[in-house]
């Protein structure tokens, strides 16, 4: 099942900070949408807001034909959508395999799932560390887990917060292209959250930079990347000391 996800006019306050402001995007089914912008423009908060973690203030958001907006984290997962973190959050006393199973637990840890976890294992290259434990593997591998765990629910929306930060280069191409042969083959759609632009220009096929909470840009990765607006609005951070 692949689904279109449209958010429109999406606010977010906390108390007196306004962290995003009229955000409006669609991203088509089976396509990786690149989010960009400074440290501190709203990119995590947007992502919390898309898997429940936060309530929007105001703006809707639809996954399909599902409105998702003020859904619960755990109501969310059921609508499809799964998330990695911008710091893997595993168990560490726990293996991969089981770190996998915990999240299609509440669904009974079914020989079928058993055998996913080890697929999906497999499918991120880390089969022959299925019964390592987490606190054991690198943080690169954690990643990977973490990316294998967000599948193991059929998921039709993936976010990923900062997915390639801090990982060894031969991990960040598997896991590119694991992202993309999951769109291509599966029409999962993603929302990957990341400062590595040039990689993730490579990755994506729609670009969005956020800036101040606002969108300041959107649209083919190339063109967003080089928009003077959008390396002004970077100077002094990544884009601008790369
Ligand atoms: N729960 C919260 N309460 C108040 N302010 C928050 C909360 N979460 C994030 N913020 C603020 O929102 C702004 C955007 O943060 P964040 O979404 O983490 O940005 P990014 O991921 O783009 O670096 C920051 O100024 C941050 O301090
Ligand atoms: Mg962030």
């Amino acid at each position: 099942m692949t689904a279109h996800l449209k958010l429109q006019g999406v606010w977010k306050r906390f108390g007196g900070a306004t962290i995003l402001q009229d955000v409006s995007f669609e991203v088509a089914a089976g396509r990786v949408l690149g989010v960009i912008g400074p440290n501190g423009s709203g990119k995590t908060t947007m992502i919390n807001v898309l898997n429940g973690v936060h309530r929007p203030t105001k703006g809707t958001i639809t996954l399909g034909d599902d409105r998702i907006d003020g859904g619960s984290a755990h109501k969310l997962i059921r609508a499809g959508i799964s998330r990695t973190f911008q710091n893997p959050r595993v168990f560490q006393s726990l293996t991969l395999l089981d770190n996998l199973l915990m999240v299609t637990e509440g669904m009974g840890r079914s020989g079928a799932s058993t055998q996913r976890a080890h697929e999906l294992l497999d499918f991120v290259g880390l089969g022959e560390l299925a019964t390592a434990v987490a606190s054991e593997v690198s943080g690169g591998q954690k990643k990977l887990a973490e990316f294998a765990r967000a599948l193991m629910t059929s998921p039709r929306l993936v976010l990923m917060d900062e997915p390639f930060a801090g990982i060894h280069p031969n991990i960040k191409e598997d896991l590119m292209a694991r992202i993309r042969e999951t769109c291509d083959r599966d029409g999962i759609t993603y929302v990957v959250v990341s400062h590595e632009v040039s990689e993730l220009v490579d990755l994506s096929d729609e670009f969005l930079c956020l800036a101040e909470g606002k969108v300041l840009a959107t649209g083919d990765p190339r063109e967003v990347s080089a928009d003077p607006t959008v390396i002004e609005a970077y100077l002094g951070t990544a884009l601008g000391a790369a």
